[in-house]
């Protein structure tokens, strides 16, 4: 469809603007450009992506979002052209008219769209000149830039095609994810950025307001408590696409602005939850990536999460289950096993198949590293051999231990056994889900293109400091209800996690609709009426008038595009993300403000910030994470 005003007359040498990025400066977009339009008029806009002059004739490879085309210039034809072609630098911005023509016999290039054809121009006109770029923006390029640099020019690093190319599939995936809720009845409502604390646990960042001093307003960490309040008013079947903030460590897969898909149902128990979720990320996949994905998602409780692989958010792409070998390792004769189950801990083990062969003595002494992090002290280890155990705890195992291991853990001869034993059952299956992944990661067991969907549901409704695991207003689980006196650690929540390739892809729950039990859980988390009423009074006071049973769950966004476009850096599918340290490179915030804004808000800063603050050190991630 012609979009503007363009004469559409190929023969009367005006351009005809029948491409479907047709603007009034341009007839299409550079990528649009085939075979049927040979011998057409065209005016193309773009940046100068390539040049390769040949003396007489010179060529420019025309870029812009849609695809890149030659150019032709020949001195013959159009000597002023082709004297300005040759004073361009790369990712100046052009317009050009000519003429479309069919690339001679053995010069068409299958990998381009527009490889077929050609421009021959008549005219250049430079529309705007480019400095020398901090790094190579062209298609073509490899584009082997550090973090740093690509943060501090991010809108040069923006315009690099393979990076445009993962903002285009965010934005397909926020667009299925639309049309899927709104043919599930879901609608869209907007909640305030500036309001109160959300219990969601991290630090909120704050912003003064002036108009009653030492008042502030907190940024959301999630829109929990609104949409809850929208249930109340009757909005069954709420969703958003939201921004949400918080003030926490960053790593690879966080920053703190975010997205979320964030829903909740009235009316509902945890399946209607879930069933809304696999349809959206079943579309998700399906549109975006042409990918079939099997429904419906498994699913695990958090304790067998935990017992088999160590973490409520594993990795299902490949085995190296862990095993409870507390019985047959407790009864050796080796101290540090005896020792930690007579204190109540436990002793598991994860059996590398054909393992002896892929470690050596170094390997195996470099695993201890890697369960550090979890406060575990060592990884025990034993060869199979088909003569009996080898290695250091060996001589400690007697023959029916040993086979009781053996059948346990499925070890035969050649299987490389590697055991954790500690006091605290839980550092045991942190560290053996540490170690489970970094087994996966060396023996290349990680299958690419693969994507293990599980929910993890059942999850304790306390920590074991009985703070929430997942917020106040999470409903315990009905059969678990009069353990809450007796035994609260005990108590399992109608919380669930969805979990992909071990990425903690979403969180939520069924939450509650009945004061009595809200009491109780404020009252065992420590929370008094009086705190209760100051921080929540608004969602108490709600839930007076007719709260409706209801659920949710928010995923984040950054993560499943993340995830869909196979990446592991939050910030390269972030548009203007932030460093580790919470800073933009980009715009230099966060920064101080003027003595004038400070006293409008009766603000006064008694340590002032360093001036000459190392910005680079200080706020840059390594740019490899
Ligand atoms: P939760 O705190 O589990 O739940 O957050 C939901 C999902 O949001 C993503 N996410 C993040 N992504 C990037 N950077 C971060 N800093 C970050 N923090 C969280 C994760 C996470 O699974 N209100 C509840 C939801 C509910 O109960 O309905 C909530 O926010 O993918």
């Amino acid at each position: 469809a012609a979009l503007t005003t363009h004469v559409e007359d190929a023969a009367s040498g005006a351009a005809s603007a029948d491409g479907f990025f047709a603007t009034a400066l341009r007839s299409h977009g550079c990528g649009e450009l085939r075979a049927e339009h040979a011998g057409r008029q065209v005016r193309l806009t773009g940046w100068v992506d390539r040049r390769r002059d040949q003396g007489g004739i010179l060529f420019i490879d025309l870029r812009d979002r849609y695809g890149r085309v030659q150019l032709v210039f020949n001195v013959a034809d159009a000597a002023q052209a082709h004297q300005c072609a040759g004073e361009r630098h790369l990712e100046d911005v052009v317009a050009v008219e000519g003429r479309v023509r069919l690339r001679p016999e053995g010069t068409t290039n299958s990998k381009l769209a527009t490889g077929d054809v050609e421009v021959v121009v008549s005219r250049l006109d430079v529309l705007s000149e480019s400095e020398p770029l901090p790094f190579e923006v062209s298609a073509s390029s490899s584009g082997t830039v550090t973090g740093e640099i690509r943060l501090r020019h991010r809108v040069v690093d923006l315009r690099r095609p393979v990076i445009q190319k993962r903002f285009e599939v965010r934005h397909q995936v926020c667009s299925v994810i639309r049309r899927t809720f709104d043919r599930l009845g879901f609608i869209d409502i907007e909640t305030p950025y500036l309001t109160r604390s959300t219990p969601e646990g991290a630090r909120d960042f704050v912003v003064p307001n002036r108009r009653v001093t030492g008042t502030f307003f907190a940024l959301p960490q999630s829109p929990q408590l609104f949409k809850q309040l929208l249930m109340v008013a009757g909005y069954d079947r709420y969703y958003q696409v939201v921004r949400c903030f918080r003030d926490e460590d960053l790593r690879a897969d966080r920053q703190p602005e975010f997205t979320q898909l964030d829903m909740e149902m009235a009316f509902v128990e945890p399946a209607d939850v879930f069933a809304a979720v696999e349809e959206v990320v079943a579309d998700v996949f399906r549109e975006v990536k042409g990918l079939e994905v099997s429904r419906p998602f498994p699913r695990l409780a958090y304790a067998e999460a935990m017992s088999r692989y160590g973490s409520d958010k594993p990795d299902l792409r490949y085995g190296l289950e862990i095993h409870d070998v507390s019985g047959p390792l407790g009864r050796s004769g080796f101290g540090v096993f005896s020792g930690a189950v007579e204190k109540g801990g436990r002793i598991g083990a994860i059996c590398v198949p054909d393992g002896v062969k892929s470690f050596s003595r170094k390997d195996l002494d470099g695993l201890p590293g890697e369960v550090r992090d979890a406060g575990a002290k060592g990884v025990a280890w034993a060869k199979v051999e088909a003569e009996g155990l080898k290695g250091p705890f060996a001589k400690h195992v007697v023959d029916a231990e040993r086979a009781e291991l053996l059948e346990i853990t499925g070890a035969k001869a050649g299987d490389l056994l590697l055991v954790v034993a500690d006091a605290d059952s839980l550092v045991t299956l942190n560290a053996l889900g540490m170690l489970r992944q970094h087994l996966a990661r060396r023996l290349e067991l990680i299958p690419e293109e693969t994507f293990a969907f599980t929910w993890v549901v059942d999850f304790p409704l306390f920590d074991r400091d009985l703070s929430p695991m997942h917020h106040p207003f999470t409903a315990p689980r009905d059969e678990d209800l009069e353990l809450l006196d007796s035994e609260p650690v005990k108590v399992r929540a109608k919380a669930y996690d969805l979990v992909l390739n071990g990425v903690e892809l979403g969180g939520g729950s069924i939450r509650i609709h009945d004061r009595g039990v809200q009491q109780k859980i404020f009252s065992i988390l420590g929370i008094d009426e009086q705190r209760a009423q100051d921080k929540f009074g608004f969602l108490l006071q709600a839930f007076r008038y007719g709260a409706p049973p209801h659920g949710g769950i928010a995923l984040g966004l950054d993560r499943l595009v993340l995830l869909v476009l196979g990446l592991d850096d939050i910030r390269d599918v972030i548009a203007f993300p932030k460093t580790h340290a919470a800073a933009c490179m980009l715009t230099g915030a966060p920064a101080e403000i003027d003595a004038e804004q400070l006293d409008e808000l009766s603000l006064e800063i008694q340590a002032p910030p360093p001036v000459d603050q190392d910005v680079e050190g200080a706020t840059l991630g390594s740019g490899k994470s």
